[in-house]
């Protein structure tokens, strides 16, 4: 027979049980509202990502991009040219013809033919992500817009498999706060550059009103420190995008 001590023991566990349950349920459910309050991250499908698919988790920051026609609503709506100005960030990078251009996290392509009508006909466009899904819709993308110069690439999470001294510019737009392990990234990306190439990264202010959720949104001043600690010079470059920051990052001069 249980000893007395242990019923009450029992006891105050399934009471624990029954008042735990429900609010971790309440907390769950408050977690997706915000996730689908009209921030970036909204459209995504955590019940489908196993639990233990930890590798996954990690470096998407626990986004699930693998369906490109989802995101593509989204990442491609007409509103969002307003803020992004894709055409304002092309000219900022000042690509030159020929040169070649990296889109680092290109998602649905929304930079390509902005990257890809300033690389030239002589230039080339890299289109990397790592979602199959991404690179199936980009290439039917490039075929369908001719944009005659864009390739692209599936890639591993953690290593853009770049040649040493092969690229001129790399743009990365909203993905930067996805990649783990971002120094050591960031020293693939410096490995890549030739001499004078540079790297863009542009991501949400905190106090932007669409974007991740705020707790994963990263200060310039981090992403800075990351790319230094890559190697990199970094700083932040003036701007007008009224929801983001721009931070540029090269090689020593
Ligand atoms: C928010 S989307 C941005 C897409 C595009 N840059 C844009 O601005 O429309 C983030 C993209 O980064 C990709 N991504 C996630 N983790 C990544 C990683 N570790 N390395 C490179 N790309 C990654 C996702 O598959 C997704 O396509």
């Amino acid at each position: 027979m249980m000893h007395p001590n242990r019923i009450s023991w029992a006891l105050a566990m399934a009471a624990g049980l029954l008042i735990a349950v429900p609010f971790a349920a309440l907390a769950q459910s408050s977690h997706s509202a915000e996730e689908h309050s009209g921030h970036e991250h909204g459209h995504q499908h955590d019940h489908q990502i196993a639990e233990h698919d930890t590798d996954y988790r990690h470096h998407t920051g626990e986004h699930d991009f693998s369906d490109a026609e989802e995101w593509a609503a989204r990442f491609d709506s007409p509103e969002r040219a307003a803020w992004q100005k894709p055409a304002a960030v092309a000219e900022m990078m000042a690509i030159e013809p020929g040169m070649t251009v990296v889109d680092l996290g290109a998602g649905t392509g929304y930079f390509l033919p902005y990257l890809s009508k300033a690389a030239g006909d002589g230039g080339k466009v890299l289109a990397l992500d790592p979602e199959a899904d991404m690179i199936r819709f980009i290439s039917e993308r490039a075929r369908r817009e001719k944009l005659g110069n864009v390739e692209a690439r599936q890639i591993p999470f953690d290593d853009p498999e770049l040649a040493a001294a092969s690229v001129d510019r790399v743009l990365i737009v909203n993905t930067w706060h996805h990649i783990g392990e971002r120094a050591d990234y960031a020293k693939k990306l410096l490995a890549a550059l030739k001499p004078g190439g540079r790297v863009y990264i542009v991501d949400f202010d905190r106090d932007s009103p669409s974007g991740p959720p705020v707790q994963e949104r990263l200060e310039p001043e981090l992403v800075i420190g990351e790319l230094l600690g890559g190697g990199l010079q970094a700083e932040m470059v003036k701007e007008e995008l009224p929801r983001q920051y721009v931070v540029v990052g090269q090689g020593s001069r």
